[in-house]
């Protein structure tokens, strides 16, 4: 078994708190705290690949994702600590007056190229194209591809499974729900509950791609994670379940029932769901085990996205 090497970015042990909603009681594991600028999973995930980057001495960084892509702004700033460069490929429109994850970026110093939506179809393409470009200027270029789900970047979330059960009997619970946007959270928490030995349900709630895609994509990275770094368990694809239907509205958009009731938690227990993931993934924990008092065996993870809710202030002030 290979264990590869990180270096420290996230403030961890994240808190795993006990939170009433409604009159029912359940547990949070709070990744969005695992930093200020810095924060949600994406932290978790760049302790690895800015580990890598910095040892192969790159020049530049490159990764790509929404205008308001969390995991964007945190590759900026992980990589600005790490002394390194990063320029952005951003599926959407240049703001003016940009706002959340987008300021951010710009604040930090990204350079940033803004792609149609059919650009960003070929994103990999384009970035790789840029890297053969610059490697012949003899610039060295990291590519982080979306959500930093690489083999290696999930290992943010195979580790995080040993701080859980440090913190909770693992074998008190059957479940633990998030949200799902290219998957490699999932697929790290799936491999570290094998390593664990728990059997602990994983319920990843789809928020980019459909049931069939992101259920294919978790498997595969976790899959490739095993052989890659050749680790002693096989994979159950039981253990993974997709609860459907809480993107309706698509990535980009939330729907008024959603945003509602991230009002109603944020005013009852001081804690903020962002629109594109952890709004989404809440209404589908709350329906499917919160309000049905399964609360106390299945945990919610909150893997962050503040910045994401001032991209959408109007929602959030309207609702
Ligand atoms: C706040 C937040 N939650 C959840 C996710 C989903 O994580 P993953 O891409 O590993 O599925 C992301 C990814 O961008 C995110 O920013």
């Amino acid at each position: 078994m290979i264990i590869p090497k990180k270096i420290p970015l996230a403030n961890i042990p994240t808190p795993v708190e006990l939170v009433k909603f409604k009159g029912k009681n359940f547990f949070m594991k709070r990744d969005d705290l695992t930093g200020m600028e810095l924060s949600g999973n994406k932290v978790r995930k760049l302790e690895y690949l800015i580990y890598q980057a910095k040892k192969e001495r790159a020049d530049l960084v490159f990764t790509d994702g929404g205008d308001q892509s969390n995991h964007a702004r945190a590759t900026v700033i992980a990589a600005a600590k790490a002394g390194i460069k990063t320029r952005l490929f951003l599926w959407g429109k240049d703001k003016p007056n940009a706002d959340g994850n987008l300021f951010l970026d710009k604040v930090f110093g990204a350079e940033i190229t803004f792609l149609s939506r059919s650009e960003y179809s070929r994103v990999n393409d384009i970035m790789f194209e840029e890297r053969a470009r610059l490697s012949k200027l003899g610039k060295k270029v990291y590519v982080i591809p979306a959500g930093g789900s690489t083999t290696l970047g999930i290992w943010g979330y195979v580790s995080f499974m040993s701080e859980l059960s440090s913190q909770i009997n693992l074998s008190k619970f059957t479940g633990i729900t998030l949200a799902a946007g290219s998957g490699g959270t999932a697929a790290g928490l799936l491999i570290g509950a094998l390593l664990q030995k728990s059997r602990i349900k994983i319920f990843a709630v789809n928020v980019l791609y459909s049931a069939e895609e992101i259920r294919r994509k978790i498997l595969h990275l976790a899959e490739g994670c095993i052989l890659d770094y050749k680790l002693p368990c096989k994979l159950n694809e039981s253990s993974l379940e997709i609860i459907d239907g809480y993107s309706a509205e698509g990535y980009k958009n939330i729907s008024d029932d959603k945003i509602s009731l991230i009002k109603q938690f944020a005013v009852s227990s001081g804690i903020l769901l962002d629109p594109a993931y952890t709004g989404k993934a809440f209404k589908a924990y709350y329906d499917n085990f919160l309000s049905k008092s399964k609360g106390m065996k299945n945990l919610f993870l909150h893997t962050g996205g503040l910045y994401g809710v001032f991209g959408k202030k109007e929602k959030y002030l309207g609702a």
